[in-house]
């Protein structure tokens, strides 16, 4: 199938810019203007209608086929009609694996499977360094599904495209599907660490392309989700993931300037990393938003990134969803104007964007309908100017 790149002003005006907004630094404002509000994983199997598509068509063929991966990214859009403000294209973080040569299946109630990860360092530079990826022609039905997207929403909210970190990506590759300890990988940084760095910076190359591919295709602001990132240890995480997360906007910006396209905002998601030395360090990486786990407060998170101004985002556990909505109301209430709240902390005057979500991603058993009392209940206590 044919694709080109399309003239990025071919397509509807954006007529909810407050995810941009949020991102982009617009003052603390939690309290002038409401917070934008989206679900990770908001398109999924928590949707009867997705799993409608589901039932016709395999994981990586809705992913693959551009009309059914803009179907199941508008679905939750159109069900929460007003409530959400952003989307986020239907894909998964291991389509970059499949384009770099590696066969990943997705297998019902297991998950992700590769029939042969990468066995050791001769093997990885074989079958990856070795071998060039063409990120274009590979990924060329994401850029696809996100185009057409962007026309889809007509302008309602904007298009969110992502990648894995490289850490997340080496797990998966090395590991050859989902792990408890990530034992592979972790013993491949300790035995071969030259191998895994050289890995790791062919993963950030090839992922950098991708996500500069992304905005080229319609993609208004660039996710990365960096999930494994809490299995190292601290000089682990210096070593393997952050400088790897350092390069990703420095090669997407250092691309599209020379495209002369403008670089969207930018956010990492790297969950797991929440010593007060982990979130300043990813604060200050070149991304404008940092995405938290359910495992600190705004308060805390605002301390330790405080010194760049960057957006926070999230961060209610995805537990609530399943825990009635007595306790959605409560805990969305302790995350908006608790003691230790966004809100509570925007009105004491401390600076910073924030974009409300989970901690993760939704989970498969919840009610769509708790979904949206969560989505109400937000935008109820945002209307609040203080605690009551
Ligand atoms: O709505 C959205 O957020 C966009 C879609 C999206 C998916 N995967 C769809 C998906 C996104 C952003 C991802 C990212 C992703 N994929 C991550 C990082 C974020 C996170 O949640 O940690 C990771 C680690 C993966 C890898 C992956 N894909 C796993 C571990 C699994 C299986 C686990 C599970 O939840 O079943 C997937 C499959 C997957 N990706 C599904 C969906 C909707 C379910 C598969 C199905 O439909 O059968």
């Amino acid at each position: 199938t044919d694709y080109a790149f399309p003239a990025l002003d071919s397509f509807p005006p954006l007529r909810n810019t407050a995810l941009l907004d949020s991102a982009n630094g617009t003052p603390p404002t939690a309290l002038r203007t409401p917070p934008p509000i989206w679900i990770m994983r908001q398109a999924g199997r928590y949707l009867p209608e997705f799993q409608q598509v589901r039932r016709d068509h395999s994981f990586f063929t809705v992913c693959r086929t551009p009309e059914l991966a803009c179907e199941v990214t508008l679905q939750p859009i159109r069900r929460f009609d007003g409530l959400l403000d952003a989307s986020i294209i239907f894909s998964d973080i291991l389509v970059v694996p499949q384009a770099m040569g590696l066969d990943v299946q997705m297998l019902g109630g297991v998950g992700p499977h590769f029939p042969q990860p990468l066995a050791d360092p001769a093997d990885a530079q074989n079958r990856i360094l070795d071998r060039k990826t063409d990120v274009f022609d590979e990924l060329k039905y994401v850029y696809a599904a996100i185009t057409k997207t962007r026309h889809g929403l007509e302008g309602k909210v904007p298009l969110i495209g992502f990648c894995a970190g490289p850490w997340t990506l080496f797990g998966y590759m090395v590991e050859g599907g989902g792990s408890k300890t990530w034992e592979k990988a972790k013993s491949w940084t300790y035995k071969h660490p030259d191998s895994a760095k050289a890995l790791l910076h062919r993963i950030a190359q090839v992922s950098a392309e991708y996500l500069a591919h992304q905005v080229q295709a319609g993609a208004q602001l660039l996710q990365v989700f960096d999930t494994n990132a809490d299995c190292l240890t601290p000089h682990g995480f210096d070593t393997f993931i952050l400088p790897y997360l350092a390069l990703l906007p420095k090669l997407v910006r250092a691309r599209l300037a020379a495209l002369d396209v403008p670089c969207p905002p930018m956010t990492v998601f790297a969950k797991g990393a929440t010593l007060p030395a982990q979130l300043s360090a990813l604060a200050s990486l070149g991304y404008q938003t940092v995405g938290l786990d359910w495992t600190v407060t705004a308060r805390y998170a605002r301390e330790h990134t405080r010194a760049t101004g960057v957006a926070l985002q999230g961060n209610l556990d995805p537990s609530v969803l399943l825990g009635s909505r007595d306790a959605i109301k409560r805990e969305v209430r302790t995350l908006t104007w608790g003691p230790d709240g966004f809100l509570t902390c925007a009105a004491e005057g401390v600076p910073g964007g924030w974009i409300v979500n989970l901690g993760h991603g939704i989970t498969p058993g919840v009610d769509p309908e708790d979904a949206r009392y969560f989505l109400e209940r937000v935008r109820r206590e945002c209307a609040k100017k203080s605690r009551d």
